[in-house]
Formats: structure tokens, C-alpha cells, sequence
């Protein structure tokens, strides 16, 4: 049984990849299950939070007492989250944001013709920088999945994006990242704070996730 110790916290937990349209029929993607995200809201709820899951495409059912935006688009999931920012207290971001986005999305499906196809791609918003510049008193949380330099990287987002704890996994290491039930991940903190987590299962590391948002969220209650 798990403890009500988020009762009255407001969180908005992004989850799952992006889907960015070449055309009707195709579009850009990532290899990101949403397992992670989902993971946290179920066990937002929980704990008593009121959570709201904005999520990219996935296969996942939608947890028990989880209010839930779907979306496609970085563009999308940015307005949905901007929306439900104002009565936010943590968001914790573990969507995959598509980085680039078609600079121009057909109307219909582009034809086979010659044998190379430039497709020119132009920067997504960033919407945990875009909300790091807007926290207020609101504690916000990222993800850094990263292949190589996982901590100098994920150090670096920390900073630059205003946040109070990021979430660093290495993708390339085996039980870790994308489309797996475990992660290898640790925590590192705004006050230059790491905490290293053991190999566990994707529900184990949202509990211990949620352990900090509610000592977080505690000390800017005093
Ligand atoms: O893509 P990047 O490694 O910078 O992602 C770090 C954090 O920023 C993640 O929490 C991700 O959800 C968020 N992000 C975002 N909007 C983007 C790219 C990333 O909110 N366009």
C-alpha cells in the first residue's frame, strides 16, 4: 500500500514520443514507449497527487483516475502543457520531444520521383526551456536521455532549463531507456546533488522519483 503523501499536489507528467507529419501518410518519430511517463502518473495518483497526462501516441492504457490529453505534435503537446501550466504545482517532463519537425508538411502524399529526397527539418519549440524561464514557485523535472557524457549533459539541461532535478539514463546500456520495463537512471539536483539508482523496474524508479517531488514540493511549502 502506498502512502497519500501527495494529496493536494497538482502535476502534469508529459509522457511517450512526438509524432512530426511529413505528409498524410508519414511522419517522424521516436522509439519512445511512454512506459517511464505512464509509470509516474499511475503512481502519482496513487500517492494522492491530481495528475494530468499529456501524452504522444502510445500503445499504454491510461491510468486509473488520471485526467489525460492526448496529443500528436511537439507543437501540440506544447500548447497542452502550457494550458494546464497555470494550475500546476510540479511538472515532470518524460515525454521524448521530437527535436525537428517537416519545415513544410504537405497537403498530399509526396510522390516517388527522383531516385534522392531532401527533406528539410527546422527546430521544434522547447517546452521544458520555454517553462524553466516561467516556473514561478512550481518545481519542474526533466529527462535526460543521452547515449554518451550522460552526466556533463545532463548537468548542462539541468542548468539551462531552470529545473530542479533531472532524470539522466543512458539509452545505449542494456535494461535501460527506450521500450524496456527497467531503467538504469540517476538524479541529479539543482544544489549540484547525485543520487545513483540501481538497475530497477520503470514502477520502482517513478516511486523513487515521486520520494523527492514530495520532499521538493514539502520545502517550497515553508
Ligand atoms: O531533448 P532533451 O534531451 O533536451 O530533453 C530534455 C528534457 O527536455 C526532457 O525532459 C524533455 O521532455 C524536454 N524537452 C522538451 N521540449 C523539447 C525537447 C525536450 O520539453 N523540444
Amino acid at each position: 500500500l502506498l502512502p497519500n503523501d501527495l494529496q493536494g499536489c497538482r502535476i502534469l507528467v508529459t509522457a511517450g514520443p512526438t509524432r512530426e507529419e511529413v505528409d498524410p501518410v508519414r511522419y517522424i518519430t521516436n522509439y519512445s514507449s511512454g512506459k517511464m511517463g505512464y509509470a509516474i502518473a499511475e503512481a502519482a495518483a496513487k500517492r494522492g497527487a491530481t495528475v494530468t497526462l499529456v501524452t504522444g501516441p502510445t500503445s499504454l492504457q491510461v491510468p486509473d483516475g488520471v485526467k489525460c490529453v492526448p496529443v500528436s505534435s511537439a507543437e501540440e503537446m506544447r500548447s497542452a502543457v502550457l494550458n494546464n501550466f497555470t494550475a500546476t504545482d510540479v511538472v515532470i517532463k518524460a515525454a521524448a520531444v521530437a527535436d525537428y519537425r517537416p519545415a513544410e508538411r504537405g497537403a498530399n502524399k509526396l510522390k516517388k520521383k527522383e531516385d534522392e529526397l531532401v527533406l528539410r527539418l527546422e527546430k521544434n519549440p522547447d517546452i521544458l526551456a520555454e517553462l524553466g524561464a516561467q516556473k514561478g514557485e512550481r518545481i519542474l523535472i526533466g529527462f535526460a536521455a543521452e547515449t554518451e557524457r550522460l552526466l556533463a549533459h545532463a548537468a548542462e539541461k539541468l542548468q539551462k532549463k531552470n529545473l530542479d532535478m533531472i532524470v539522466a539514463n543512458d539509452v545505449s546500456a542494456e535494461g535501460a531507456g527506450f521500450d524496456v520495463d527497467t531503467n538504469i537512471v540517476r538524479f541529479l539536483f539543482a544544489d549540484g546533488r547525485v543520487d545513483e539508482l540501481e538497475l530497477m523496474k520503470k514502477e520502482q524508479v517513478a516511486l523513487r522519483l515521486l520520494d523527492q517531488v514530495e520532499k521538493l514540493w514539502k520545502a517550497k511549502q515553508q
